[in-house]
């Protein structure tokens, strides 16, 4: 096992520091990044088959099923078919409507999971195409299926799974991109993400390089949390419960997953500015409704941590708070702990208490403004709103920009880290979490 690990403390650890070659090993020999070509050996005597679909399902558990979620929208989006992800537990009891001309994908890390190995036999039962995406060859689902996608991985020992998930969104999406290779019309949009899959490695490498500055934010912002929040939406929705359910199985800390659109329904109730939360905020097509739901969260006096890459521009928070917030940053730098200087810290001004109604007593003495609800639904730039409304530093990890579908791997790597070091620091047993195992062979 030693040899395994190699210098790693834990196989999550190792695991998590492969995806810079796992990644590259799942689109070895399939992608042509010169011609613009994927080529699905294991799929080819299906194509047609599967674009003349009726629907595309993706099935799965845990982890697997948040990379069905992860890339429904591609899938959909490249082949013209409409596509549902199903949580294989769910979709066994139910046992819902199948049509002959539906297609399934299984999609499991070790091509064992009970609960996926039922809704594959239903579904093969009423003579739907089913399809298999494993990192197992030789597993019960590569067997039972008609044909499918290896994930090419690397054997992941670690219960809670981490490269497998990079590579099943990559397979998942190289799928879409077969599916998608007929379409003059989506050419551009093809090329966009074959160029962003060639420098996905190298990509990756720079994110895992925010490793020690995680490691602090972990201990100086989770490590006594009870109760986490991880909001984003569109692809960045599947990474955040992706985080929460790495954070919930090792370190056993309740985290929950919530797609920003959500918030307002419900979830809005839970933030003050003691629960901690993790905001996701990429430049995809839905960056100001990412703005937004941010201001949302700080007018309430949430103190989100903000996943964000290099290229977003938070400058004019930065930059206003600097020249308006000087005295107030010195005032809250004494009741906030300082993170390595690689990381952003986005400080925005103080205000005094005084009577206003709308100020309101801020538990490290000094006061925040809350804005009222005209506020938080008018027209002001972004940066206004975040600067009025946020009562502090907001903490950023900056990861590289990708193509919106790729995004998410980059993303949700710093939260497998997170994850890890907050398990190491609680003193749990990282690879083999209690009450958990690797493959669940029992529905
Ligand atoms: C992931 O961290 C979990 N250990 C778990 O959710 C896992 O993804 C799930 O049990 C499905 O396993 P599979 O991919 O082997 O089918």
């Amino acid at each position: 096992a030693q040899i395994m690990k190699g210098s790693f403390p834990h196989f999550m650890l190792k695991e998590i520091f492969d995806q810079p070659s796992s990644s590259f090993n799942t689109m070895r020999g399939r992608i042509n990044f010169d011609s613009y070509t994927v080529t699905l050996g294991g799929l080819s005597s299906q194509m047609d088959t599967i674009r003349r679909s009726r629907r595309i399902v993706l099935i799965g558990c845990g982890t697997s099923f948040h990379a069905c979620l992860a890339s429904r929208a591609v899938l959909e989006e490249l082949s013209s078919v409409p596509v549902y992800a199903e949580l294989a537990s769910d979709f066994v009891d139910r046992r819902p409507v199948i049509f002959r001309d539906d297609t399934y994908i299984f999609v499991s890390q070790s091509g064992e999971t009970a609960d996926t190995l039922q809704a594959l036999r239903y579904a093969k039962s009423r003579g739907a195409l089913c399809l298999g995406t494993t990192n197992t060859v030789g597993s019960s689902i590569a067997r039972e299926t008609t044909c499918g996608v290896h994930i090419n991985a690397g054997p992941e020992i670690g219960v809670a799974s981490t490269k497998a998930y990079t590579s099943q969104v990559i397979v998942l999406l190289m799928i879409a991109l077969v599916l998608g290779s007929d379409s003059v019309a989506l050419a551009p949009r093809r090329r966009e993400i074959i160029d962003e899959l060639r420098v996905l490695p190298d990509k990756i490498a720079e994110v895992l390089k925010l490793n020690e500055e995680l490691e602090s934010l972990t201990e100086h912002k989770l490590l006594k949390a009870t109760n986490l929040v991880l909001m984003g939406r569109a692809f960045q929705h599947a990474t955040c419960l992706e985080g929460a359910l790495k954070i919930k199985e090792i370190a056993y800390l309740h985290s929950e997953g919530v797609q920003s659109g959500e918030l307002k329904h419900g979830p809005l109730a839970l933030i003050d500015e003691h629960l901690p939360i993790i905001s996701i905020v990429v430049p995809d097509a839905f960056l100001e409704k990412s703005m937004n739901a941010l201001y949302q969260v700080t007018a309430r006096g949430g103190r989100p941590i903000i996943i964000s890459t290099t290229d977003v521009d938070l400058s004019s928070v930065l930059a206003a708070s600097e020249a308006t917030g000087q005295a107030s940053a010195a005032a809250h730098s004494a009741s906030t702990e300082a993170l390595p200087s690689s990381s952003g810290v986005l400080r925005s001004p103080r205000v005094g208490g005084t009577g206003d109604p709308s100020r309101t007593a801020h538990p490290t003495g000094t006061d925040i403004t809350l804005p009222d609800e005209d506020q938080l639904l008018d027209q002001q730039p972004i940066s206004h709103k975040l600067l009025a409304a946020a009562g502090g530093p907001l903490q950023c990890i900056r990861v590289p920009r990708t193509v919106d579908v790729l995004q998410g791997i980059l993303t949700v790597i710093p939260l497998q880290l997170v994850a890890y070091h907050l398990a190491v620091k609680r003193g749990f047993n990282v690879d083999f979490p209690r009450n958990l195992a690797k493959s669940v062979t029992v529905e």
